[in-house]
Formats: C-alpha cells, sequence, structure tokens
C-alpha cells in the first residue's frame, strides 16, 4: 500500500509519552471528605465504597491519607448533630465544618475547599430559606394531607433571603481557615454577595470557586446518601439547572465571571463534557468539573460485577474530563488516582 498518512508511527511506546495531549497528575485532583457531627466513629458510605464519614476528631487522619497519596486538595462535607428550616449549623463558628476546617488548616498542609451550600443542615433539605408556598406545602405533608392541589411544587426556594446565609457560610468557613470556598446552592446573586462579605471581613484573598454550571443531575443520588442531604419534599429543579440547556450554562458562567468567580465548575462531568469544553473555549478563568458521586458509584458497580476495571475506568474518565478542558477536577477517585498514578 502506498500510504502516506500512518497515524501508527505515532503509537510505538516510545513516542506515546511525546505526543501525549493531555496529562494526569495528583496536583489536578481536589478529593471530597466528609466530617460527621452524629458519630464518634468512621462510618463508611454505603452507596460510594471506599468513602467514609468522620468525625471531627479523626478528620486530621482523614486528610493525613489524603496527603500521602499525593493529593494536595480536600473539599469538606459536614453532617451537623441537628437541622433547622434556615441551616442555621452551615454558618455556625462551632459548626462541624468549621471545627474541622480549623483543625486541618492547623495541623495539616492541604489545601482546604469550602462548600457553601445549606442542604445538608436545612430540615427539608432545600438548599435555602423556603418560600411561604413550599413551607405550607411541607406542613401540610408532614400532616399527611395531600399535596396534589399545590400548583407548582418546583417554587421551593427564596433567592434573595437566602444570599445572606450563604455569605455568612463561606465567612465562617474562611474564619474557620478555608482557603477557598464554593458555591453549589445556584442562588442566583451568590458569589457576588459571597465576594463582597468575604471582602468586608478581610478575606480579600480567599477565591471563590463557583459551581458555576449545576443541572439537576440524578447523579447525585449516592451523595445525598453520604451527607444525608436529599429534599424532604418536592425537588431541586427551581434553582439547579435543566439537563438540556447548554446556552443557558453559558449565560449561569457569564453572571458568575461578571459577579468575581476565580474559578468556573461545571457540574456533574461526564455527561456535561460539551459544557466543560465550552466554558474552556470562552473563557481565561481555570475550569473545574465535578465528577459526582453518581458517576462514581456506577463505576464501582459495574467493576463489583467484573465487568469494567476499575482503575482504567477511573483513569480514563477523568483524562477525558480533562481533555475536554478542565484544569482540575474534583473526583471521589482522587486518592485511588494518585496511588495508581505514582506506581510505574
Ligand atoms: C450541595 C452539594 C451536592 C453535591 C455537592 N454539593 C448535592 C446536591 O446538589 O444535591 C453533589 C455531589 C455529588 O453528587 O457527588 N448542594
Amino acid at each position: 500500500m502506498d500510504l502516506t498518512h500512518r497515524p501508527r508511527r505515532l503509537r510505538t511506546d516510545g513516542i506515546r509519552p511525546l505526543v501525549r495531549e493531555t496529562t494526569l497528575s495528583p496536583s489536578d485532583l481536589i478529593a471530597p471528605v466528609f466530617v460527621d457531627a452524629t458519630t464518634d466513629e468512621r462510618v463508611p458510605i454505603g452507596s460510594m465504597p471506599g468513602h467514609v464519614r468522620v468525625p471531627v476528631s479523626g478528620i486530621v487522619d482523614r486528610v493525613e491519607e489524603v496527603l500521602e497519596t499525593g493529593v494536595e486538595a480536600v473539599m469538606l462535607f459536614g453532617i451537623p448533630e441537628s437541622k433547622d428550616e434556615v441551616g442555621s449549623r452551615a454558618y455556625a463558628e462551632d459548626g462541624v465544618v468549621q471545627r474541622a476546617m480549623r483543625a486541618v488548616s492547623e495541623e495539616t498542609d492541604a489545601y482546604v475547599v469550602g462548600d457553601v451550600c445549606l442542604c445538608e443542615y436545612t430540615s427539608h433539605g432545600h438548599c435555602g430559606v423556603l418560600t411561604d408556598e413550599a413551607r405550607g406545602r411541607w406542613e401540610r405533608l408532614h400532616r399527611g394531607d395531600d399535596p396534589a392541589h399545590v400548583t407548582d411544587s418546583s417554587l421551593t426556594v427564596e433567592n434573595d433571603r437566602t444570599l445572606d446565609l450563604l455569605a455568612r457560610t463561606a465567612v465562617s468557613q474562611a474564619d474557620a481557615g478555608a482557603d477557598m470556598v464554593a458555591p453549589s446552592s445556584m442562588t442566583d446573586g451568590m458569589v457576588g454577595a459571597i465576594r463582597a462579605a468575604l471582602d468586608d471581613a478581610g478575606h480579600e484573598d480567599v477565591p471563590v470557586m463557583s459551581y458555576a454550571a449545576k443541572f439537576e443531575s440524578a447523579f447525585y443520588g449516592p451523595f445525598r446518601d453520604a451527607a444525608d442531604g436529599a429534599p424532604a419534599f418536592g425537588d431541586r429543579s427551581h434553582y439547579q439547572m435543566d439537563p438540556a440547556n447548554a446556552r443557558e450554562a453559558m449565560r449561569e458562567v457569564r453572571l458568575d465571571v461578571e459577579q468575581g468567580a476565580d474559578v468556573l465548575m461545571v457540574k456533574p462531568a461526564l455527561p456535561y463534557l460539551d459544557v466543560v469544553r465550552a466554558v474552556r473555549e470562552t473563557y481565561d478563568h481555570p475550569v473545574a468539573a465535578y465528577n459526582v458521586s453518581g458517576e462514581y458509584a456506577m463505576l464501582h458497580a459495574a467493576a463489583e460485577k467484573g465487568w469494567l476495571d476499575l482503575d482504567a475506568v477511573a483513569r480514563e474518565s477523568v483524562l477525558s474530563i480533562k481533555r475536554a478542558g478542565a484544569d482540575l477536577v474534583v473526583t471521589y477517585f482522587a486518592e485511588r488516582l494518585a496511588e495508581d498514578l505514582s506506581t510505574p
């Protein structure tokens, strides 16, 4: 055959590494960790094999385990001792996450990111303050009444009254030593409110990584078990984005850029790689993607059945997220991948 073009020439063992376009390194990864005020021992998370909730007294050890793999950043999620309608344990000075952050920032070298949201802290499980209509609906549900007469079940959270609580949460985390805050509630104006509050409190140097395009995804299922944050009624379609909308995602990202976001996140990752790519091409900010609990759980489940090689698919997944344009990836595979990358 008289073939001029033989791409296979560049696929020998010797040259493949030289022409590789995308690489993975432990320093690209952020490992989520869960700290739980309701337990004094490690509790495995059933839907997320290998992950645990640890008590505050165990958080330093847990973070040290992450650091030993070569991953340098953690994202902290808290399970509070009690919940109320306005999520007050999310912004308490002695809240579970704040106590954990103090310990981790004092005793380890980890870069500490705080997830800023209310859903793990509210009794109703929504990411903000309920509207009067939603509160009425919730009360009727409690009484066992049929909620069918409610016309729009999606109008759950009051946007503007939620902003102040998110800002307080972010400031309380920065006060406790968070290096970066990551608001995930999809409240309109959240980045601007948090930026202003951080600046007022003297935290001008704490960056905001916005969950800028966060979709209303069924892939969050296992996380809601892990962090006990499922909504008690209704869903999140009033505030999280319709999975059908990519142009709207760009508008969400633009608004967060205008409000001062430092890092732009897309979430989930694998089903939304088109959005990751579009954000990469449009903005010069660092782009993050969140490889969520469902993306983790489904690979684990298939591997458990012997249908997939877990290390290989984990590596390929995170590589794909980077190839699409993410600079950093929040992933439950962080430790496993880092260990895999360091074994020749
Ligand atoms: C809090 C929050 C959630 C996740 C991260 N931050 C839950 C949700 O929005 O329902 C999901 C993470 C995952 O599924 O891995 N709002």
